[in-house]
C-alpha cells in the first residue's frame, strides 16, 4: 500500500502524511529531507548549490542515516534543496532510496512533490495538498518563529513564491497534481481538519477491501 503525498512548500503535507502514516500504522517519509541533506551536504562541503557537480557528487554519495532532523530544517537548507533538486541526475540518484521504501510493508506513505507523478506512479493511494501562497507563508513563518528564527511575513512570502517558481517550471519532475490525485485545499482549514479530510479520502481510496479499517 502506498501513499503519495505531494504539494508545494508549507502547505501542510508533512503534517498530514505523518499523520495518515500513524493513523494506518505505514512508514513515513519526508522526501524533502532527502534533497535537504544533498543541499545541506553541498554547503557544508564549501561548494555553492548551484554547481552541478558538486550536487551530483553530495547526491550519489548521500547516507540519509548520518543527518540530524534539525539541522536540515532551515529556510538556507530549503532553498538549497530546491536549487538542486531542478537537477537530473540527482533526483536519479535518490529515486532508488525512495521506492525501496515505497515498498516497505504492510504500507508506506511518502511526501514530497512528484510522489504521485515519477516515484510511484502507480500508488493506490495520491493526494494533492495546497493552500494560498500567503495562508503558506503565514505557517512557515510561524513554524521558523517557533524555532527561534524571526523572518518578516514579506520575506517568507517571497521565499514561497520564488521556491514555488522554481518546482513547478523546472523540466526533470516539476511540481504537479497527477491526474488522478485527490487535491485537498487546506487554505480555509485548521490542522486538524485537513488530517481529517486526508484520512477519509484515503480510506475511500483504499477500498475495495473494506475489512482493512
Ligand atoms: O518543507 P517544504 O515543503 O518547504 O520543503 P521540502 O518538502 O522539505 O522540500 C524542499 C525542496 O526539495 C522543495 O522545494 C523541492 O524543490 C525539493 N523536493 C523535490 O524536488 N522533490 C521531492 N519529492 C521533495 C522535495
Amino acid at each position: 500500500m502506498i501513499v503519495a503525498v505531494d504539494g508545494p512548500a508549507a502547505a501542510g503535507k508533512g503534517t498530514v502524511a505523518r499523520a495518515i502514516a500513524r493513523h494506518f500504522g505505514y512508514h513515513f517519509l519526508d522526501t524533502g529531507s532527502l534533497y535537504r541533506m544533498v543541499g545541506l551536504a553541498v554547503l557544508r562541503g564549501g561548494n555553492d548549490p548551484n554547481d552541478r557537480a558538486a550536487a551530483i557528487a553530495a547526491a550519489q554519495s548521500l547516507r540519509p542515516e548520518t543527518f540530524r532532523d534539525e539541522d536540515l530544517r532551515g529556510e538556507d537548507i530549503g532553498n538549497a534543496a530546491s536549487i538542486v533538486a531542478v537537477i537530473a541526475e540527482v533526483r536519479a540518484a535518490l529515486l532508488d532510496f525512495q521506492r525501496k521504501f515505497a515498498g516497505k510493508p504492510p504500507g508506506a506513505v511518502l511526501d514530497g512533490r512528484d510522489i504521485g507523478t515519477v516515484v510511484c506512479p502507480d500508488a493506490e493511494v495520491k493526494l494533492y495538498i495546497t493552500a494560498s501562497p500567503e495562508v503558506r507563508a503565514r505557517r512557515r513563518m510561524a513554524e521558523l518563529a517557533e524555532r527561534g528564527d524571526a523572518v518578516p511575513y514579506e520575506t517568507v512570502l517571497a521565499e514561497i513564491r520564488a521556491r514555488d517558481e522554481r518546482d513547478r517550471n523546472r523540466v526533470t519532475a516539476p511540481l504537479v497534481a497527477a491526474a488522478d490525485a485527490a487535491v485537498i485545499d487546506t487554505s480555509a482549514m485548521g490542522i486538524e481538519e485537513a488530517v481529517a479530510a486526508a484520512v477519509a479520502t484515503v480510506m475511500k481510496r483504499r477500498a475495495p477491501n473494506p475489512a482493512k479499517g
